[in-house]
């Protein structure tokens, strides 16, 4: 269903936060600039802090001047900054809820199509939902009413499950979007694209083709001052369960029957459920984690994450994980799939790297080409934006050598401004489309897989393995490869080995 361009109100909860101003305002900004705001939209921030409407808009402004301001017109900045009102709370306390329903219906001024956004630590996500619902903020009529939940949804799967029947309670599983903003990445929607869009790829989608395929998160920052967040959390939770098997399951599902939401999301749940479970003391051989140590990062000293502000001296949380998984279906049996994650790598990569069989003979035995080298097929997903593959080819000559080259496909033009993944998942929101956002099937199942590493972690004692801020994560995580010859494939720059 498309409610392309329906006037409605956003209500954003924690909008005096760090996602509201990294993210979501400039975003909704964005969406107005290119004319996917009604111009009767509004949007309602809600915030603890002691604002007016003014103090807001000029918050705002800043926000988003300090983000793009190549792009902050100032006709369109003011049109859109008179979108927005404040409205002060605070979300324990019942009569907040009230007044935010009598504030919603008071006049004209807010359209009754509303998404209600989720921008606050999950602590607060049951209770501001079953604020909502009593006030009765979640009953349609002829218009609706949708909630935008942030991750991460639950700590774990008790968690997640008590958070989904507080869900079930309020509202419809049509009204809930559960956002992975991975999944509005250009390149992430593109994998879909290129798999299903191009007929030459897929007799070389499966195990008789593919040796492994790997998925790389990493970043140069640390985590900032979120210790407090992260000590409880860690990259496991924060990675993993959400963005990185998210991705896998876009790599390794089956063409879904249409693009329709049920459709994808059903053949994303069923790679989730293919994926085989530990055997019994066996979580070392499949799972990885570590902790990052003072080091530097583009010259400059950092310190640990032991060092880190809110961080427990002895804490045993992983700022990296790797994890090696197999897909337990005809298409993929034997082929394993490395994810890994970490903060304070070397460099900012967010990667898929597809590595192909050898070719089963050495054909070129006797002549001046030692080895072959394997095909890898690139998908890069930041910093850039692009498709590259590895084929190997003569070299120009007498002699019979061979080098590397590649076959690249930048998927944006450098006319071509990037979208936020937000503004992508924001627009959905409006329009109804679920597609790109997480059913309940999904969150859980992903909980089940890893519960039994949070288990096995939790129990085991520390203090975990170590790696140098700025390095690339500990030699020791190869123990994961199931052959000598496979090596972390960091970034898309060719593999010297
Ligand atoms: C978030 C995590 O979901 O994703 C952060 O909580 C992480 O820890 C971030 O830094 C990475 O997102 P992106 O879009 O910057 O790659």
């Amino acid at each position: 269903m498309s409610d392309d361009n329906t006037p409605c109100s956003y209500i954003i909860f924690g909008a005096t936060g760090n996602l509201s101003r990294i993210k979501l305002m400039p975003a909704l900004y964005q969406l107005d600039l290119a004319g996917k705001l009604h111009p009767a939209s509004r949007i309602l921030a809600l915030g603890r802090s002691d604002w007016d409407h003014l103090d807001c808009r000029s918050k705002v402004e800043n926000w988003i001047v300090e983000r793009r301001p190549e792009a902050a017109d100032a006709a369109e900045l003011a049109r859109f900054l008179a979108r927005i009102d404040y409205l002060q709370g605070d979300l324990k306390n019942d009569g907040f809820y009230r007044r935010l329903a009598q504030t919603l219906a008071e006049g004209q001024t807010y359209p009754e199509n509303a998404v209600f956004y989720l921008a606050i630590g999950p602590d607060h996500f049951g209770p501001v939902i079953a604020g909502l619902g009593e006030a009765g903020l979640f009953a349609e009529q002829d218009y609706w009413r949708r909630l935008v939940v942030e991750k991460p949804f639950g700590s774990d799967l008790k968690s997640a499950r008590a958070l989904q029947r507080i869900l079930g309670r309020h509202l419809r599983e049509e009204q809930v979007y559960r956002i992975d903003h991975y999944l509005g990445k250009g390149t992430v929607q593109n994998v879909l694209v290129f798999r299903f869009a191009n007929t030459m790829l897929e007799p070389l989608w499966n195990r008789n083709y593919i040796d492994h395929v790997q998925i790389t998160h990493s970043e140069a920052l640390g985590i900032g001052g979120r210790g407090r967040f992260y000590e409880g959390t860690g990259a496991l939770r924060d990675m993993i369960q959400s963005h990185l098997l998210q991705l896998l399951t876009l790599v390794a599902m089956e063409p879904p029957v249409s693009m329709e939401a049920e459709a994808l999301r059903d053949e994303k749940v069923k790679v989730l459920k293919s994926i085989r479970p530990f055997a019994d003391g066996e979580i070392d051989k499949h799972a990885y984690r570590a902790q990052y140590a003072a080091g530097s990062i583009a010259g400059a000293t950092v310190p640990g994450y032991l060092q880190e502000a809110d961080v427990d001296v002895g804490s045993t949380t992983e700022t990296y994980a790797a994890l090696k998984l197999y897909i337990d279906n005809w298409r993929w049996r034997g082929v394993p799939f490395y994810l890994r994650t970490g903060k304070r790598m070397s460099q900012r990569s967010s990667l898929i790297s597809i590595r192909f069989r050898q070719p089963p003979q050495q054909f070129f035995r006797g002549t001046a080409v030692q080895s072959q080298r394997a095909n890898w097929l690139l998908l890069g997903i930041q910093p850039c934006d692009c498709l590259r593959i590895e084929i190997t080819v003569k070299e120009p000559g007498l002699d019979l050598t061979t080098r590397q080259t590649s076959l690249d496909a930048g998927l944006r033009g450098v006319d071509e401004a990037p979208i936020d993944a937000y503004e992508a998942l924001l627009l959905d929101a409006i329009e109804g489309d679920r597609s790109l956002f997480l059913r309940y099937d999904e969150v859980d199942q992903a909980w089940q897989i890893l519960e039994p590493i949070l288990h096995h972690w939790r129990e085991a004692p520390g203090p975990v393995a170590s790696y140098a801020a700025g390095s690339w994560g500990p030699e020791e995580s190869r123990r994961l490869f199931d052959s000598e010859e496979h090596l972390w494939r960091h970034s898309l720059d060719p593999v010297r080995k």
